[in-house]
């Protein structure tokens, strides 16, 4: 979708911020999803327009970034990681647990990462970009549910904060 007229006003003070237009490309890309839950097409064609790039260039960097979706993947996005520390401290048991109970959830999208920095934490996963851990399956498909039944207030699903404040208990050290 193209941007609102209250987010067109946005990206237009944050392109001036910019020496170079070109530069304001992530921002826009994270506004756009902010405003949809995903990065549209047409989005990435306005905003190729408001920066003058070819929309391929903007597509180029829309999809090197794991961060931007290219696809609905629902309110919230849970980033499981498997790397080394982990990967030996359950997060494969974890990610899994989690593909079978919300893969069939639309409000749900499940992926694995990479390490997200942070091992002491391990196992760990992100909810919009908001760190859990350490977690088994049940504690973890608790934090989730709290999050779906409005119990937790997630970012946006580039990881802004909303106007609602978080709660304390959401991010561990
Ligand atoms: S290995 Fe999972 S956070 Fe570093």
């Amino acid at each position: 979708m193209p941007y609102t007229e209250a987010n067109l006003v946005k990206a237009r003070a944050t392109i001036a911020r910019y020496p170079f237009a070109k530069s304001a490309v992530l921002p826009l890309l994270h506004l756009a999803q902010d405003q949809d839950g995903w990065v549209t097409p047409e989005a990435m064609k306005e905003i190729a327009g408001l920066l003058d790039l070819a929309p391929a260039q903007v597509l180029g960097t829309c999809s090197f970034y794991t961060m931007f979706k290219r696809a609905p993947v629902g309110k919230l996005v849970v980033s499981v990681c498997t790397n080394v520390t982990c990967l030996v401290m359950g997060g494969p048991e974890l990610l899994d647990s989690l593909r079978l109970r919300y893969g069939s959830d639309d409000d749900v999208f499940v992926e694995e990462v990479e390490c997200i920095a942070a091992c002491d934490c391990a196992p760990v996963l992100q909810v919009n970009y908001e760190f859990h851990g350490p977690l088994t399956p049940q504690s973890a498909s608790e934090i989730i549910d709290e999050y779906k039944r409005g119990e937790r207030t997630p970012r946006t699903i580039s990881g802004s904060p909303t106007n609602a404040p978080l709660a304390p208990s959401a991010v561990v050290g």
